[in-house]
């Protein structure tokens, strides 16, 4: 079956699932559940999940946080291709959102503040004057549900998290619900469900910092990225959307054929010199809101191969800027400038204050629905 197919095979299934989703066995995630320590008074585990095929993560229902992600590479070695930490304590301690669930507003909502349906609501101003990734104490920090009736023939991980009316300034009761499948064909499924008792805003993403060569040994500037999106959202000095949807042609943003994400990352181009790097949202090409392949990444070393599938219409592209060494992860690696990348998918930063986006509006009665697929392979 070609990657293609076995991925619409998938989303078929996965559009099987309800939000409530589930039928009901007796177990759940197969491969194992361990104790990962303490927060908030909760324990909180460790669930692997495992195929046959040599692909298993690994995630804490602590913010939902994939820890690793064991990858097979051409010579079918195993290695872990996501950045973190070996123990809970590196992740209440300080992290850049290694592999969390981010929300109720992945990236930025500019001045901490928006206007829905006439009344303004005040968020906390967490990254200079703006909101970034939902706040101070936002979805990458809470430890969610694990949904133990939930086991379909897959290895999967359901979670569920109820955000209270008025938390970190969102409107609205916010039930969420994310599930992680690792397929049989080598993929992270990743799904997203919410409903609302008002109406709000909502934008869900999850934040793994991929290296598909070393752990983050080395910088990610040898692999080789394409992106399916002919425009982009130029951002200011802020990293927020000036509201223009730009083409990328003639720029270091065009990745619409594959090129090494460190050919262009040091032009004297204003939006990377902006960013200090690549820190922005691309504009998915697609037609229908289905899913549609948004990215391919080639690392030629290992020959791992990872592609990232969606339904959403964006997709921030994000080079680890802000890394700077001073970050010890997992087996004693000081995570240096640019270790990993991210692709985040997503809707448009900034998206309340923007009406010329796609809307962020959940309604009561509406359930929203987001599906991302990491799909590996090797050449
Ligand atoms: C943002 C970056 C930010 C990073 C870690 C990304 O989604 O676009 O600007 O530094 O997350 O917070």
């Amino acid at each position: 079956m070609t990657q293609t197919a076995a991925l619409l095979g998938m989303y078929a299934a996965a559009l099987a699932l309800s939000f409530a989703g589930c039928t009901s066995h007796t177990s759940s995630a197969p491969g194992g559940k361990k104790s990962f320590g303490t927060v908030d008074g909760k324990e909180v585990f460790l669930y692997t999940l495992r195929n046959a095929h040599g692909m298993e993560a690994r995630i804490t229902n602590y913010g939902g946080i994939i820890v690793s992600l064991i990858v097979p590479d051409k010579n079918g070695k195993p290695g872990d291709i996501v950045l973190g930490y070996d123990s809970l304590a590196g992740y209440l301690r300080t992290t850049p959102y290694f592999g969390a669930i981010v929300g109720r507003y992945a990236n930025r909502i500019g001045k901490a503040r928006f206007s829905l349906n006439g009344k303004e609501y005040a968020l906390a101003a967490n990254d200079g004057t703006n909101t970034l990734h939902g706040g101070l104490k936002a979805f990458d920090k809470v430890v969610w549900t694990v949904d133990e009736t939930y086991a379909p023939a897959e290895p999967s991980l359901a979670l569920t998290y109820v955000s209270k009316d008025g938390e970190e300034g969102f409107p609205g009761t916010l039930k969420v619900r994310v599930v992680y499948t690792v397929t049989d064909s080598n993929a992270l499924r990743i799904e997203y469900f919410a409903t609302s008792d008002a109406p709000t805003v909502l934008n869900l993403t999850n934040h793994s910092y991929f290296n598909l060569a070393d752990s983050g040994r080395t910088a990610v500037l040898g692999h080789e990225l394409l992106l399916d999106a002919g425009r982009f959202t130029p951002i200011d000095a802020g990293l927020i959307p000036t509201g223009e949807m730009r083409s990328v042609a003639g720029t270091p943003l065009d990745f619409r054929t594959s090129s090494q994400i460190g050919a262009r990352i040091e032009a004297k181009d204003e939006q990377l010199l902006l960013a200090r790097g690549y820190d922005h949202n691309w504009i998915i090409d697609r037609t229908g809101n289905g899913l549609v392949r948004a990215a391919r990444v080639a690392e030629p070393k290992s020959g791992r191969v990872m592609e990232v599938w969606t339904t959403e219409p964006g997709i921030q592209f994000y080079t680890g800027n802000f890394l700077d060494g001073t970050i010890t992860g997992k087996n004693g690696v000081a995570y240096q400038r640019r270790a990993a990348f991210c692709l985040e998918t997503q809707h448009f930063p900034d998206s309340p204050n923007r009406p010329e986006f796609p809307t962020t509006v959940l309604n009561p009665g509406e359930t929203f629905t987001s599906t991302t697929v990491y799909s590996f392979a090797t050449q």
